[in-house]
């Protein structure tokens, strides 16, 4: 099983839609599905739950941190909902490594059950997300393009206690950053300039979906992919047009995040005027 977590500490930016996105076309590609929402604002839960597609476990998901842990379903798509309780776990620092120990044991026990497994986290730095990327395989940082974009983006690798590269360095090697997802992106003059400095700056930290200059994998803004959140619906199915042109316009950046996932990627060249900027930061 590969464990990836959404993270970024901007709200707002598109986390919980990209998790239940990826976590049904993962469902749909036939992987078996494990779905964690961390966040008690319950965005993850929700959708999934009235798709019908997952099977909700026993237990919310501090339960995963606190234990006991009872058997999740015989399902190949679960979901385990969020709770209010998540808000407990941060004003109980003494318990903070004990917590992170036992989700890191839940997920080595659900290792042979599931193909992948799909964590959406709340922004606020705290335990929960520092107990999820200790124990991931990826980390999958959605981003805006808006003003603050390349100061979020900063602050995302190199924040004292969440940041990837320390978490990287200190606590687990293993995990990879599987790149920055702009999402709810607008063909608008501004967000163009900010793609573009994006890519100048990260382009070694963005998800490639093709050769040509630009072709990186992103996230448009559509109402329909917020109405399939609040209803539950899977986007692909929605009987509007809008929904399904949607659809084609994401599949690339969401077909390929799964084949990264899978293992089963096979590469794509840079374009040379890209791979000759530095270095990112
Ligand atoms: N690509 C998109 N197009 C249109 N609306 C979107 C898109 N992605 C997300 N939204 C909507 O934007 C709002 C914020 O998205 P979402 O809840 O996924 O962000 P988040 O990063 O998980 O937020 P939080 O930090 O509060 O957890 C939601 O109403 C969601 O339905
Ligand atoms: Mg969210």
């Amino acid at each position: 099983m590969k464990t990836v977590v959404l993270c970024n500490q901007k709200g707002g930016v598109g986390k919980s839609a990209v998790a239940t996105l990826l976590a049904h076309h993962l469902a749909q590609r036939g992987r078996r599905v494990l779905a964690i929402d961390l966040d008690h604002q319950g965005n993850f839960t929700r959708p999934l739950r009235a798709s019908g597609r997952a099977e909700p476990s026993a237990c919310t998901a501090d339960a995963l941190l606190t234990g006991p842990v009872p058997p999740m379903p015989l399902s190949p798509f679960v979901v385990v909902p969020a709770d209010r309780a998540l808000l407990n776990l941060e004003r109980q620092p003494d318990q903070h490594t004990p917590f992170a120990r036992r989700f890191r044991s839940f997920l080595a026990s659900v290792d042979a059950a599931f193909d992948v497994c799909v964590v959406d986290t709340h922004p606020n730095p705290d335990i929960r997300v520092i107990a999820a990327l200790v124990s991931a395989d990826f980390a999958l940082s959605p981003i805006q393009l808006n003003q603050e974009a390349l100061d979020g983006v900063t602050g995302l690798l190199n924040h004292e206690r969440v940041g990837l590269r320390k978490i990287k360095a200190v606590l687990n090697p293993k995990l990879t950053l599987l790149g920055l997802l702009p999402t709810l992106v607008e063909p608008t003059p501004f967000q163009k300039a900010n793609f573009q400095q994006v890519v100048m700056c990260y382009h070694p930290l963005m998800i490639r979906v093709g050769e040509r200059p630009g072709d990186f994998a992103a996230i448009p803004k559509r109402s329909c992919i917020a109405e399939a959140q609040a209803a539950g619906e899977v986007l692909w199915e929605m009987k509007k047009t809008a929904a399904r042109d949607a659809w084609r316009e994401i599949e690339p950046s969401l077909s390929r995040i799964a084949d990264l996932l899978d293992g089963t990627d096979r590469g794509i060249t840079p374009h040379a005027q890209e791979a000759s900027h530095g270095p990112a930061a």
